[in-house]
């Protein structure tokens, strides 16, 4: 019975593959309701924001199921220019958020370590040190990790996008650049580094199985994981593996509801962590988001990236709301997310309680 499974403290690796695989409605609800409770418990009825910036669209590497990669001719490369990402900064720490999060495409040349380096320096200047910054930047080398949190970043968020190795490969090309291992050892590079770390997979790939999610779910503990990233694979029809999924891949809808319990499992099995509601919940159902915290999760990244820049931004297709203005989308989503009973955080930057209970 799912109920019994439910009131266990620690679900193995069979609990987790039944609840993975629920399917009637009645038993789902009862998953979502019960990691909502566990998110009551640890975080209470509060979501916190980090206003992401998108601040370049140039990379080095060609995912294979990501639109912005290198070998995408299609794609109106850019990069914001500090005054740019300074200006971003300002609103986003007068606005109350917080925290802020960093993305580009990867990119470790010399010029772009240092831009992001004085970068960093100079938003906690303007903000008295007062912001959460992450970093969503790729890999980088231990040194670069150190560089940027010793200017003022003191989150990492990398993907490991998954942890079934042949199906790394398989959605990345197998060479130097696109390595499992490298991953893997960025991942504790940026833990002794002493950054708070999150990482994340995509849902619904193709080749995907409920073990292989599982399997994730059980990586994100036994790493020690501060915050979790993950949202649904979305087709990105320009990219080899987008070509390849079109029509074999499961419904928006399953998709959308696999991403949910895969939120409302990881609430349940590492209890104290942050988690983020993503953008491609949102990008497959207009309320994805809220679905997203009722299911466990107590972050969300409003885009604060300006309106003109966003549509040059897009790893997948039916990116949302790519013509509001940052601040329409914060209100809109302030109302809805009262309409569930939550309470947006201002002026806190919402770091993962799990980060200070491993560091004790
Ligand atoms: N669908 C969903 N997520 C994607 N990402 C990249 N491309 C896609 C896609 N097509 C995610 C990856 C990456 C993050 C920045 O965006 O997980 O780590
Ligand atoms: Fe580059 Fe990240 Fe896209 Fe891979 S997922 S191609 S590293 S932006």
């Amino acid at each position: 019975m799912i109920k019994d499974i439910l009131k266990k403290e620690n679900l193995s690796k069979e609990d987790l593959l039944t609840l993975i695989q629920i399917k009637n409605p009645e038993d789902l609800k009862l998953l979502f309701d019960e990691a909502y409770k566990l998110k009551l418990k640890y975080i209470g009825n509060k979501v916190y924001y980090r206003g992401l910036i998108e601040c370049s669209n140039i990379c080095i590497k060609n995912c294979k199921y990501c639109g912005i990669r290198k070998d995408n001719k299609n794609v109106d490369r850019f990069s914001l220019s500090q005054d740019e990402i300074l200006e971003i900064s300002q609103w986003v720490y007068e606005n109350g958020f917080g925290s802020l999060a960093l993305q580009s495409g990867e990119r470790n040349d010399k010029e772009f370590v240092d831009f992001i380096e004085d970068t960093l320096i100079k938003i906690q200047n303007k903000c008295s040190n007062s912001l959460g910054i992450t970093l969503s930047l790729g890999e980088q080398t231990l040194e670069t990790y150190k560089r940027w949190r010793n200017a003022g970043a003191s989150r990492y968020l990398l993907r490991i996008e998954t942890t079934n190795r042949e199906l790394f490969k398989k959605i990345h090309f197998d060479d130097k650049l696109h390595s499992f291992d490298k991953r893997l050892q960025a991942l504790k590079d940026l833990r002794t580094t002493g950054y708070q770390v999150g990482t994340g997979v995509m849902i619904g790939l193709p080749g995907q199985t409920y073990e292989d999610l599982v399997n994730d779910i059980i990586f994100f503990k036994e790493n020690d994981i501060d915050m979790i990233g993950m949202g649904p694979y979305i087709i990105h029809e320009e990219t080899p593996l987008g070509k390849e999924a079109l029509g074999k891949i499961l419904s928006d809808e399953e998709r959308l509801t696999l991403s949910l319990k895969m939120i409302a499992l990881c609430r349940l099995y590492l209890k104290d962590i942050n988690i983020a509601a993503t953008t491609a919940l949102h990008a497959l159902h207009p309320f994805g988001r809220e679905k997203g915290i009722l299911a466990g999760a107590n972050v969300i990244m409003p885009n604060a990236t300006s309106k003109n820049i966003k549509p040059k931004y897009q790893l997948y297709r039916g990116k949302p709301n790519l013509d509001d203005d940052a601040l329409k989308g914060k209100l809109a989503l302030e109302k809805s997310l009262k309409e569930i009973g939550e309470e947006v955080v201002y002026f806190k930057k919402g770091d993962s309680p799990h980060f200070f209970n491993r560091i004790k």
